[in-house]
């Protein structure tokens, strides 16, 4: 299995401080903010990591990161990302790297306590699709949130008003290689972007979704208020859950 990271996007939720660098260089507590899902791929064992990033600061991720020996990684790999096409848009540009492998996708800003290892030695298992990992959380809306039929998710619901379920879709997903075909059959959502939503729910369709429940906290650092939540979380100083 090998690692992606998403780490594009223009960060602008987080104004002005996204103005003069990228959203995932930004420090949480003690480290940035990247250092933090490096630490989640490394610690399934996974050895080769690919980062998409994109915007005016590309050059500072290889400065900061150079070849992931720092990390125990064999190497990190770099791709860019043009443009604002969404977290699917960034994921189709991991296909070349991935060649035919099953992949561990973590989105930049998600920060978590404990590992994701128990998740990545079942989906080596899993003959073929999908994995998600959900954290049930007092008020979901701005996340993806599972629909359940008993205990199998039925969709997916991007941002919902009105959660149906008590979880959130976290920023670590497993797939399979054929991501990349699903990729090419999406179209652009309401805010034109290819959604990662999308993808899950087109493996959903298919009956090729597992789950499980992440153990520990989990926070994304995307906005103002999730970025201090981020760093008390990390450095133990109070919060117990996501915003
Ligand atoms: C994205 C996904 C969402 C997921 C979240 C996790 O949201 O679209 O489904 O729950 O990451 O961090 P975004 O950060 O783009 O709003």
């Amino acid at each position: 299995m090998k690692g992606v990271i998403l780490a594009g996007g223009l960060g602008t939720r987080l104004y002005p401080l996204t103005k003069v660098t990228n959203k995932h260089l930004l420090p949480v507590y003690n480290k940035p903010m990247i250092y933090y899902p490096i630490e989640t791929i490394v610690k399934t064992g996974i050895q080769e990591l690919l980062i998409v990033t994109g915007g005016n600061d590309a050059g500072h991720f290889l400065r900061l990161l150079g070849n992931g020996k720092e990390f125990g990684l064999r190497r990190i790999n770099y791709t860019y990302q043009q443009g604002e096409g969404g977290i699917a848009d960034a994921l189709s540009l991991a296909e070349l790297f991935c060649g035919g492998e099953k992949l561990c996708v973590v989105l930049g800003d998600n920060i978590i306590e404990k590992d994701v290892i128990h998740a990545a030695q079942a989906f080596e298992r899993q003959e073929k699709g999908a994995k998600l990992l959900l954290k049930e959380i007092p008020d979901p809306k701005r996340f993806g949130v599972p629909v359940f039929e008993g205990d199998r998710i039925i969709r997916i619901e991007e941002k919902p008003k009105r959660p149906r379920s008590r979880y959130a879709v976290t920023g670590i997903y497993f797939y399979d290689s054929r991501v990349f075909e699903i990729i090419r059959t999406l179209k652009p959502s309401g805010r034109g972007e290819l959604e990662i939503t999308d993808v899950n729910n087109a493996y959903i369709e298919r009956g090729e979704m597992t789950w499980e429940v992440l153990d520990g906290w989990w926070t994304d650092a995307g906005t103002l208020d999730s970025l201090l939540l981020a760093g008390d979380l990390v450095s133990g100083k109070g919060g117990s859950h996501s915003t």
